[in-house]
């Protein structure tokens, strides 16, 4: 039995190919930028040939880093950008426009007509989630009304639709499928059966002959081909779903957050479908191969280090995203300055699509170590509003939050984040908990290791760090977040 095994991180600013080796560690890695193709505000798109080129060519620099043929790799998993919608011609493979990133905005119009024809309760009742421009159906809608026949090619089953696994998958293996995480994400799949549901793609119109196979996360999909010849996809799931994994959290109550581009708190809550009072999502945490799905409840925010990416390259007040923990700590508190970073709308708990993005209590006194350390304390203030939304929904108070993602290397943001949630704060030893999790979901797939408990072994704790604010402290802050957050509303008009 080979010792290694391979996982895509295809996100949302880049792609990476990881080769783990049976002790979980890191064997080689490469990773490579795309572009983030921005038409108009509001609008995020990527170029899906670019994706898919970026990924063959990080998967062939990491195997020669490692010294290893694709064969050698007893499975390989993928992780991926959620909800990102691609279109494409199944005779000649090429997409039919770009991929419409979850974070765009353009479908709000779609979402609203569908909150009110359909009803909000009935998708979140049937699928876990409102209707919001976050989710891929909407997206899938967009584009097939860009051009005449789009539609009818669709109905005809000239056209393929997959999220961003699927894309992959079908220029990697030549299957047209997804996995119960990513169609989790789509607004067209019944949380409980797990399959399309026609009512529902009738109503967002999307054509069922255009809709992959939904296969589970952790099994063997099928042989690869082409730059990973020789090895076979035994899992794909979505970045937060493999966050998850890579983080051991595999039992009922178990949560991380991770970090990213935006920020996404999920709890595990097993095999039961928990709905949420207060604006959380329901969604498949992962499954097994021949076992019931396990769900999660979920947390998103969309924006949080790439805020960060704002200051560096749209404000251009810090040169490398690292650079803004010191210049943060070129002062000793917000001074009473609020970053709300509503540029997509505000998702959970607050699911505004009119909001924007707002940067109050500015006076004389305000620098641009104010602004830097309200940008980090944003993200610490998004994640305190999900977490509050899952004690409640849960009726369930967390013992500690496990962390990861490119954030965490923030210390002063860490220390913030324990502070103001009054809560230790545990980041693991690999934050690369995302591709980890692909990692291992493939291992366990191909034989690698036997299940979720020998995968724990594989997980350690690095770095814990203690609140130590004192609460009248913390109270006077986040009445300063709530008004911002306030403030952000109402922004976009109809
Ligand atoms: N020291 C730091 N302090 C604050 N933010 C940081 C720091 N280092 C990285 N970041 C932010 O973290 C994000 C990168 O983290 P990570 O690589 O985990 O993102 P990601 O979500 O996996 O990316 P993708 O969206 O491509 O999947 C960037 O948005 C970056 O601005
Ligand atoms: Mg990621």
């Amino acid at each position: 039995m080979s010792p290694f095994v391979g996982a895509i991180d295809q996100g949302t600013t880049s792609s990476r190919f990881v080769i783990v080796d049976a002790q979980g560690e890191f064997v080689a890695m490469a990773q490579k930028e795309h572009e983030q193709v921005l038409p108009r505000p509001g609008w995020v798109e990527h170029n899906p040939a670019a994706i898919f080129a970026n990924t063959e060519a990080v998967i062939a620099e990491a195997l020669g880093k490692a010294g290893i043929r694709a064969s050698d790799l007893a499975g390989v998993g993928i992780t991926n950008q959620r909800e990102t919608t691609v279109v494409w011609d199944r005779e000649t493979g090429k997409a039919v426009s770009n991929a419409i990133v979850w974070q765009d905005t353009r479908t709000a119009d779609i979402a609203k007509s569908l909150s009110e024809s359909f009803g909000t309760e009935a998708f979140r009742e049937r699928t876990g989630l409102p209707p919001a421009t976050y989710f891929a159906g909407p997206k899938v809608r967009w584009i097939l009304d860009q051009y005449p026949d789009l539609y009818q090619r669709a109905v005809d089953g000239e056209l393929a639709f997959g999220t961003i696994d699927s894309w992959l998958a079908w220029n990697l293996t030549g299957l047209h499928v997804t996995d119960v995480t990513n169609a989790s994400r789509t607004m067209l799949m019944d949380l409980e059966s797990l399959s399309w549901d026609s009512e529902l793609c009738d109503a967002v119109g999307v054509p069922m002959a255009m809709l992959p196979e939904i296969v589970p996360s952790i099994g063997e999909i099928g042989a690869c081909t082409g730059v990973l010849e020789g090895t076979a996809l035994t899992t794909i799931l979505g970045d937060q779903h493999a966050a998850l994994v890579g983080q051991a959290a595999f039992g009922v109550g178990d949560t991380k957050v991770t970090y990213g581009t935006g920020a996404f708190l999920v709890a595990n809550t097993g095999t039961e479908i928990v709905r949420s009072n207060t604006g959380l999502l329901t969604t498949v945490a992962y499954q097994v191969a021949g076992e019931q799905a396990k769900y999660a409840l979920e947390g998103s925010v969309a924006i949080a280090g790439s805020a960060v990416q704002w200051l560096r390259d749209n404000i251009g007040i810090i040169d490398t995203a690292q650079e803004i923990e010191a210049l943060a700590a070129t002062v000793p508190d917000n001074g009473d300055v609020y970053f709300v970073p509503a540029f997509s709308g505000l998702f959970a708990p607050y699911w505004r699509s009119d909001a924007r993005g707002v940067l109050v209590g500015l006076t004389r006194f305000t620098n641009k170590g104010h602004i830097a350390r309200a940008v980090l304390e944003a993200t610490a203030f998004q994640t305190r509003d999900v977490l509050e939304a899952m004690v409640a929904d849960t009726h369930q108070e967390l013992p500690e939050l496990r962390v990861d993602g490119g954030m965490v290397a923030n210390t002063l943001l860490m220390r913030f984040q324990a502070d103001i949630l009054g809560m230790d704060v545990v980041v693991p030893a690999v934050t690369e908990t995302t591709v980890l999790g692909a990692a291992f979901g493939a291992g366990m797939a191909a034989g690698v290791w036997s299940g979720p408990d020998e995968v724990s072994l594989h997980w350690d704790e690095a770095v814990r760090y203690l609140p130590s604010m004192r609460g009248d402290v913390r109270a006077g802050y986040l009445r300063g977040w709530a008004k911002a957050v306030d403030r952000s509303f109402d922004w976009v008009e109809e």
